[in-house]
């Protein structure tokens, strides 16, 4: 199995959960800043505002990314770094830290790839409602605005969000992640405004940038699978991939919301108000889809669960688990891509995939993480034949470059391809991370399973 030579192959991380220097150089709260301070993250109070330090060992970082052969590296710029009020006065400091981190990637040969919201919007716009107020919408785009003049030229790829599902279903319905908010029935308002944030942003991105640079969304989109052949489960399992995955992408892509879920929150009291003329703004032509995969969830239906209609299952028989306690399940992102490419006839890019395990370092210093190098092989492999499939795949990232704070999880979870201590900050190669490298340089081949 071989990969066209184009082929982007890189590993992918988010300011909040790597940079650290939270309250330096000018840098604003962000609402992470904030809920890791309410004591609701585990790894205390503290997490987010070291995490990996990487604000201060981003030259070290990028030396990594170098030497594992990589020819792409996904980061997010932190919002309330660059207007520490979320709008207004621009912060410089913040400019010049992600000026620097470019440079150094591009002297290397590596393409910057550059999340604008991974999840750490301003406290400041918070404090006035954050995503349930519409004009955080034009306030994302104006913030976007500032970056593409800034950096335009100088990074090709782009992504507007990343995840909307996740900040709107852990942040404003389950209130497990920032802004830890439980609003049943307005968490699609926030969700709508992402969206209508990620289309302005679009149409600011075709005023701006040159000409070949591309623009796009990240989405969660694990696969979803019913328990047995009954219509039930069958049914389920669609109306699950609609909530979570559909009710992301239509709007993107088809201009509307998927209609049976509308249906469905509709008589629940939760769709979003919509003005006329969003869908324009919201489906703005982009350039790709980012996959973000990592498992798959299994349906039962329920009809006593009043809000979904079905239950989330654990697999059945023996399979391989995470940390997360996730089922390990290549097959799902080799259907998924497939789909995905029947469904919006758009390019993918798989923006993020990976695993944690419960790594540990021997006396001489070494990660023998064999269980991540399996996940990996099996997951790009499922990559490859998608493209044999007809999928058209553009690249593959790696979660993560390093281990760091996996939101309210903390510093528990082990995602990286580096190891981390968190007392010293010192970073250690897993096994994984140098056959990454052995891959990419023996021209990412690898031998039919
Ligand atoms: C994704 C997030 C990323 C990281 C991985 C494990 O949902 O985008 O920040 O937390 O999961």
């Amino acid at each position: 199995m071989k990969f066209p030579a184009a082929f982007q192959w890189g590993t992918a991380t988010a300011a909040p959960q790597i940079e650290g220097g939270a309250y330096e150089d000018g840098k604003g709260e962000s609402i992470w800043d904030r809920f890791g301070r309410s004591g609701k993250v585990l790894g205390g109070p503290n997490a987010f505002t070291t995490a990996s330090d990487h604000y201060h060992r981003w030259a070290e970082d990028v030396q990594a990314i170098a030497d594992m052969g990589l020819n792409t590296y996904r980061f997010s710029v932190a919002w309330p770094r660059i207007f520490p009020q979320g709008r207004g006065t621009v912060n410089q400091k913040g400019l010049d830290f992600y000026r620097r981190l470019i440079a150094a990637l591009r002297a290397k040969g590596i393409q910057p790839a550059v999340t604008l919201y991974h999840w750490d919007l301003p406290q400041a716009l918070q404090d006035h409602g954050g995503w349930l107020n519409r004009d955080t919408a034009q306030y994302f785009a104006d913030y976007a605005a500032t970056l593409f003049r800034e950096f335009g030229s100088d990074v090709p790829l782009w992504f507007t969000l990343n995840e909307p599902f996740i900040a709107t279903v852990q942040g404003h319905l389950m209130g497990v992640h920032a802004p830890g908010l439980r609003r049943p029935f307005s968490a699609m308002q926030a969700a709508h405004h992402m969206l209508l944030g990620h289309g302005l942003a679009v149409k600011a991105f075709r005023q701006l940038a040159p000409a070949g640079a591309q623009i796009g969304l990240t989405n969660f989109l694990w696969q979803h699978e019913p328990l047995t052949d009954s219509p039930a489960d069958a049914a389920a399992a669609w109306r699950g991939d609609g909530m979570i995955s559909r009710w992301y992408c239509d709007p993107v892509f088809k201009g509307h919301y998927p209609e049976e879920i509308w249906r469905w929150f509709s008589a629940r009291f939760m769709v979003p108000k919509v003005r006329e003329g969003d869908f324009d703004i919201i489906a703005a032509p982009t350039d790709f889809l980012g996959v973000q995969y990592y498992s798959r969830f299994i349906y039962k239906s329920n009809r006593w669960n009043p809000m979904m209609g079905f239950n989330h299952m654990p697999p059945t028989g023996e399979v391989p688990v995470t940390a997360m306690g996730n089922e390990v399940y290549p097959d799902g992102l080799y259907k998924l891509l497939v789909r995905l490419h029947g469904d919006y006839k758009v390019p993918l890019i798989v923006t993020e995939n990976g695993v944690a395990f419960g790594d540990q370092v021997t006396p001489e210093g070494r990660v023998h993480d064999q269980g991540r190098i399996a996940y990996l092989q099996e997951h790009i492999r499922a990559v490859g034949r998608a493209m044999a499939a007809g999928a058209d795949v553009r690249g593959y990232y790696v979660w993560s470059l390093m281990d760091n704070v996996e939101w309210h999880q903390g510093t528990s979870m082990r995602f990286g391809l580096l190891h981390v201590d968190f007392d010293s900050q010192q970073r250690t190669w897993k096994d994984s991370a140098c056959w990454l490298r052995d891959f990419i340089q023996g021209g990412a081949e690898l031998p039919d399973a």
